[in-house]
């Protein structure tokens, strides 16, 4: 492969949306950041420089990075955040990605504005498994805040507060066409009659779940987290918190103007009812000489918000190309079974220290244990040995067993055990995990659950309580969809299989990051092989330093 170089500037840069200015910190000065291309194999060296004026940290979500944990990027996992007036070169190894990616800060919320797609292209010479499109387009979903997040997020974790909800959706960087004052900023695509274009989106959002549909525009889906998929035409698209999905569109409509709305799916908080708050919109411009009407066509097929089974319908058509040139290999021989819930919860304690539901503070969980940021990161404890910075009991099944999807569970199970506990897994096990979603604090949501370091296969879902005799049974284990996010559906379940064949420390959560900074989250540590390309690598002559006071959350 080819090797890449590139420098992120990370910089506070002034931007205005719906009627008001504020500073961002961006890399390079853009909103969305800059697009990395690479081709299947390649290595990308990013020098990350942080003139900002707190650590951050970024992350190369969906890149496996084989052995190279040290430039995975998430704060106390994998590295310190790179300090202010610092820098910090990142190592990217490409291995079998494919189609599109993204990278994003992983430290405190700062991904909503650092955050930019990555294009893996096929190793030079070889094509698509789909006829070359004409052209393509990049469009990144993103969350809109009008206050400085971290900030509020700090507040809103010391004091065991609700997070705040973003204000917009934008799509590359634009609220659109139905917000106030943004207008005239609406993102425009031109496209040519006739052309077929590869469109790669990503969802970027901190906390939704979106739809998207672009009016009178059939999509033809053909990959999703850097791998391809069968192809199969649709109206609208249903796309998680740090996924990627790859469509073909053609442009073969009459001459004009086409809204591209991107709709809030679902949401914890059916309050929030601001038309502004749901949408995103974009327009789709045919070039040309010929009059549009003066409002672009609404699309359609757009489901309505809280749609759940055009959800449900959109994830289950979902399957991997399984053909010769591209193989399926679901492992048939699980070797480690995990059955693991994603819960929200609550920690005792009282006002003015907490203020969150019945004056506790809020807080999330996988099989009741709330992930603890430890004060320096978890990779280089493991790798030099050191003692007290996390345990490795991370439990491979519900501490409690009880009716998980029940409305209004028992008061004891809302209740987590706050601590730094991680998953450990030899070399090549072949791992099936199902996630179980919990109707603790009767607050069940879709949690869109990713690992750092691999991909997965889906191989089943359903409603419920996951049954291991019954469910088990109705497994696709010949063309399931590998990705590196998955939905474990609201009141239901999903199992996924791999090969631990990646040596090192990977982060697993979920990626709303409400949930996220809550404490869904646990840590995987795959030992090493016994040979060095099946073995985690040294360090590389730098880390950023963790220093005192170390944690930038209080939980
Ligand atoms: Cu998109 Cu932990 O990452
Ligand atoms: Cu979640």
């Amino acid at each position: 492969g080819v090797v890449h170089y590139h420098d992120f500037v990370l910089r506070e840069k002034n931007f205005t949306r719906l009627c008001s200015n504020k500073s961002m910190l961006v890399v390079n000065d853009s909103f969305p950041g800059p697009v990395i291309r690479v081709h299947k194999g390649d290595t990308v060296y990013v020098n990350v420089h942080n003139q900002g004026d707190y650590g951050i940290t970024i992350h190369w979500h969906g890149v496996k990075q084989p052995g190279n944990s040290w430039s995975d990027g998430p704060e106390y996992v994998t590295q310190c955040p790179i300090q202010p007036g610092t820098n910090f070169t990142y190592e990217i190894i490409f291995s079998n990605e494919e189609g599109t990616l993204w990278w994003h800060a992983h430290s405190d919320w700062s991904r909503y504005s650092i955050h930019g797609a990555i294009v893996v292209y096929p190793v030079n010479g070889t094509t698509y498994p789909f006829p070359t499109p004409d052209g393509e387009e990049i469009i990144v979903l993103g969350s809109w805040y009008e206050i400085n997040v971290n900030a509020v997020v700090d507040e809103d974790l010391r004091t065991g507060g609700d997070t705040p909800r973003s204000v917009a959706y934008v799509i590359n960087g634009q609220p659109g066409d139905f917000c106030n004052c943004s207008k005239e900023s609406t993102y425009r695509w031109v496209v040519d009659y006739g052309k077929t274009y590869l469109v790669r989106l990503v969802n970027a959002a901190m906390n939704a779940e979106l739809f998207l549909a672009i009016a009178d525009h059939n999509l033809t889906v053909v990959g999703m987290d850097g791998n391809y998929v069968k192809p199969f035409v649709t109206g609208y698209i249903m796309i998680s918190p740090g996924q990627t999905i790859d469509f073909l569109l053609t442009a073969n409509q009459t001459l004009g103007h086409y809204y591209i709305v991107a709709h809030q799916y679902d949401t914890a908080r059916p309050d929030v009812t601001d038309y502004d708050q749901m949408n995103a919109s974009a327009i789709l411009m045919y070039s040309g000489n010929y009059t549009a009407p003066g409002i672009p066509i609404y699309p359609s097929q757009l489901p309505a918000y809280e749609n759940h089974t055009a959800g449900d319908a959109f994830v289950a058509r979902l399957r991997s190309l399984a053909n010769e040139q591209y193989p399926v290999d679901v492992p048939m021989n699980v070797t480690t079974r995990m059955y693991i819930t994603v819960s929200m919860n609550q920690i005792l304690c009282s006002p003015p220290t907490c203020a969150g539901i019945n004056g506790n503070r809020l807080a999330s969980s996988m099989n009741n244990i709330s992930f603890l940021n430890p004060d320096m990161d978890i990779l280089q404890a493991y790798y030099s040995n050191l003692s007290g910075v996390y345990t490795p009991d991370f439990p491979s099944w519900p501490p409690t067993m009880y009716n998980f999807t029940e409305y209004d569970p028992p008061f004891n199970v809302t209740v987590p055990i706050v601590a730094t506990k991680v998953m450990m897994l030899n070399y090549n096990e072949e791992v099936e995990i199902t996630f179980q979603g919990t109707e603790t604090l009767n607050a069940s949501e879709d949690h869109p659950m990713h690992v750092h370091g691999y991909s997965f296969y889906v191989v089943g879902s359903g409603v419920g309580n996951f049954n291991n005799v019954t469910d088990s049974l109705t497994y696709n284990l010949v063309d399931p969809v590998q990705l590196n996010t998955v939905r474990t559906p609201k009141i239901g379940w999903v199992t996924i299989r791999f090969k631990a064949n990646n040596p090192g420390v990977w982060l697993w959560h979920c990626h709303l990051d409400r949930h996220l900074s809550w404490g869904m989250d646990t840590v995987m540590i795959v030992r090493d092989g016994g040979t060095p390309e099946t073995s985690l690598r040294s360090p590389p002559p730098y880390m950023p330093k963790c220093k005192v006071p170390f944690s930038h959350w209080i939980r």
